[in-house]
């Protein structure tokens, strides 16, 4: 901690700003304080749902949730995992002569109370994004300096879910702007996931375990295999590249996220999206869907709904998997599973299919054990076998995914 407790009060009073202040002071001896609900069993396996800015940007109103809400449910979403329905960018009209901010009531007519009620009675869970800088991405208001005002606003409203972003933030402090909002979030008492979007800069992994439930480790992903489409936009590969290294900061309740899914919104091959699913499960990431779900096709319906990657997802052990062994574009992957197996993806970056051999070793199993392979997404068992294992004809693109269970 850089400040002590007076010290961080002062901080935290100045950049609430003197509205912020007036407004918590006088709200102050009405809400009791609340325990921190960073560690209230929130996110105890990484979150799961669907968010609207992969595919329809700023182009989302209240038809488009209701449509949505309606097809997770009769798609089976909802009941693979996907819980939470989370409006990005774009929401927001202006605040009102309180302070308060109101929804675009061109897009969104009914307000947000009664849409949030749509959504839970579906049985899944609201979601909503702002700003800690003083305009969204897309230029709509941001939080700063009402943080306090708007996390009871989204309370009232019954959002479960905040992704938080950081544009316009000028010379804010990363760490000092996340926490105003994560006490902003406490003082409602109401739970809700505290999704910090900060795209890595500020390495939120060193520090945002006691303030969010997942942060942002990379930029943008845009829907391509690898490289970047400019500075901020990065394909699949580049991400999985940068959140890798992470993988020992993520932990029950706290997960390195890096960004949304874009199974299903055209710019890869079938396999390119299953490799995708594969290693955000690999390395126990949010499954949060970014595609139209109700126009998603059987196959995209296949992969987003595979029952044993979504399991290996969440693992209630939380422990993300990590590379042990690069071969030019052929990697091994291994995860720890909760019960002593191991996960294990064969990764085929190259242009040819290829078969990836590994050894127990490797996995930290000794190599005399007997164990039983299974392939997760042929959902069969492959082998029962001693030492190593060869999976052959990993497609140019593609996984293989492994459960290693040893036998009795
Ligand atoms: C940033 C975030 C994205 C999305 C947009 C919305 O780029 O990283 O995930 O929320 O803003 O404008």
């Amino acid at each position: 901690m850089i400040f002590g407790l007076r010290g961080c009060r002062f901080a935290l009073l100045l950049a609430v700003g003197v509205q912020g202040f007036a407004w918590l002071a006088s709200r102050a001896q009405t809400t009791p304080a609340r325990a921190s609900a960073v560690d209230a069993g929130l996110a105890m396996t990484p979150p799961m749902g669907w968010n609207s800015w992969n595919k329809f940007g700023c182009n989302v109103d209240e038809k488009l949730i209701r449509d949505t809400a309606d097809s997770m449910v009769s798609s089976g979403m909802r009941d693979a995992g996907y819980q939470y329905l989370v409006i990005d960018d774009c929401w927001h009209g202006q605040r009102d002569a309180h302070g308060d901010i109101q929804a675009d009531p061109r897009r969104f007519p009914s307000g947000i109370k009664a849409l949030a009620d749509y959504v839970h009675a579906k049985g899944l869970r609201f979601g909503i994004y702002s700003d800690a800088g003083t305009e969204t991405c897309a230029g709509r208001p941001g939080s700063r300096g009402y943080e306090f005002q708007d996390a009871a606003r989204y309370a009232a409203w019954g959002v479960d879910y905040l992704k938080y972003d950081w544009c316009n933030t000028s010379t804010q402090n990363a760490q000092a702007s996340y926490a105003i909002m994560r006490e902003a979030l406490n003082r409602t008492g109401r739970p809700i996931v505290f999704s910090l979007c900060e795209w890595g800069t500020a390495k939120p992994w060193l520090w945002a375990a006691s303030v969010g439930n997942l942060w942002r480790t990379t930029g943008d992903i845009t829907d391509k295999w690898d490289g970047k489409a400019h500075a901020y936009d990065n394909g699949v590969m580049t991400i999985v590249d940068l959140n890798e290294p992470l993988w020992p900061y993520a932990m029950p309740g706290h997960w390195n996220d890096p960004d949304m899914l874009e199974v299903g919104n055209g710019g890869m091959t079938q396999e390119e999206y299953k490799t995708h699913f594969s290693l955000w499960a690999m390395m126990a990431a949010p499954l949060i869907a970014g595609n139209d779900i109700p126009r998603m096709t059987p196959e995209i319906r296949s992969i987003l709904l595979n029952k044993e990657i979504i399991a290996l997802d969440q693992d209630p052990l939380g422990k993300q998997g990590r590379r042990v062994r690069k071969d030019g574009d052929l990697e091994v992957w291994v995860r720890e599973i909760a019960g002593g197996n191991r996960a294990v993806l064969l990764l085929n970056r190259g242009a040819a299919p290829a078969d990836i051999h590994f050894a127990w070793e490797e996995l930290g199993y000794p190599a005399r054990l007997k164990a039983t392979v299974r392939d997760l997404w042929k959902a069969s068992d492959a082998a029962t076998t001693e030492g190593s294992y060869t999976a052959h004809g990993v497609p140019s693109h593609g996984v293989a995914v492994l459960s290693i269970e040893p036998a009795l």
